[in-house]
């Protein structure tokens, strides 16, 4: 375990719903941070610099990233779209910042990956990171597709790399599905504190709250040291799904990446 306090860490997609909340929990941990997003987004205190910049631009990265002790990529378009706008955004845009994480020498890389690389298994089956994926949709396909590129540059070229798989991040679990998928953002804190500190090379866990009624095993989390605290069944009565069906719910429908498909 490594000391989180007092280390410099690049954060991308530091304009977004994650990236906000995390930066506000960092700095309070003494992280001293260097925030980047498309978007502009005033810097949260005196530790938070912020560099607006598209994850397209390899050197503009690499300069974001001098310095720092890790990264971590929340970048990236967060839900179904166009493949060939996720193709950009989430697999060349992870590319980018794995490489340029390599050129300009930062020893660690954390992944924000998706439960929806999974969706495909059924709401009857436990499922744990090495089964092999079964994406939802086009977003979760360029989620395994940033795993893969974090797995290639831990194994050839020395970065560890942390992929997080996220699960519904929200204050509060508000549908049966979420009843198992849901992150509280305290947990989340603490699934990004563990993949920061821990002294695995590499590694891919689910980011869930220890929810009673989880599809997802929370044992290569556990070993990196992600001890989740909430449960989503203590925030109201607890709905039945049919084990039949697919733990991406409505996003496993056809309809769901068709709607989003360019004509
Ligand atoms: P978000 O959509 O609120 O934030 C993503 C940020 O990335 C945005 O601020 C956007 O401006 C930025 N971005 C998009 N394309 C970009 C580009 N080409 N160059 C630079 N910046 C770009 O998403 P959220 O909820 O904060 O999620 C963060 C990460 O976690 C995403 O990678 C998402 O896929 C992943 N995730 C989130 C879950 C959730 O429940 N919120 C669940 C599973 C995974």
């Amino acid at each position: 375990m490594t000391t989180i306090a007092g280390s410099r860490w690049a954060i991308t997609g530091a304009a977004g719903n994650i990236g906000l909340s995390l930066r506000e929990a960092l700095t309070e941990h003494h992280v001293t941070l260097v925030s980047t997003d498309l978007r502009s987004a005033a810097p949260i205190g005196p530790h938070d610099t912020f560099v607006q910049a598209e994850l397209g631009d390899l050197e503009a990265l690499v300069e974001v990233f001098a310095g720092v002790d890790g990264v971590i990529h929340l970048g990236g378009i967060s839900d179904e779209a166009d493949f060939h706008d996720l193709a950009d955004a989430n697999i060349v845009g992870t590319y980018h910042v794995l490489e340029a994480a390599r050129r300009a020498g930062v020893p660690r890389v954390i992944f924000a990956s998706s439960n929806r690389l999974t969706g495909m298994y059924t709401a009857g089956d436990h499922v744990s990171p090495e089964m092999p994926p079964r994406p939802d949709g086009f977003y979760g396909v360029s989620k395994v597709a940033g795993e893969a590129l974090c797995r290639l540059y831990a194994d050839k070229f020395g970065i560890s790399t942390i992929s997080v798989r996220i699960g519904s991040y929200e204050n509060q679990p508000s549908s049966a599905r979420e009843q198992r998928t849901w992150l509280s953002p305290a947990d989340a804190l603490r699934a990004f504190l563990a993949a920061m500190s821990t002294t695995e090379h590499t590694a891919v866990f689910y980011a869930v709250s220890a929810n009673s009624d989880s599809w997802w095993d929370l044992e290569a989390g556990a070993a990196i040291g992600f001890t989740p605290q909430d449960n989503a069944a203590s925030s109201g009565s607890r709905q039945p799904i049919d084990p039949g069906t697919p733990q991406g719910g409505s996003y496993a429908t056809p309809e769901y990446s068709t709607d989003r498909m360019r004509r």
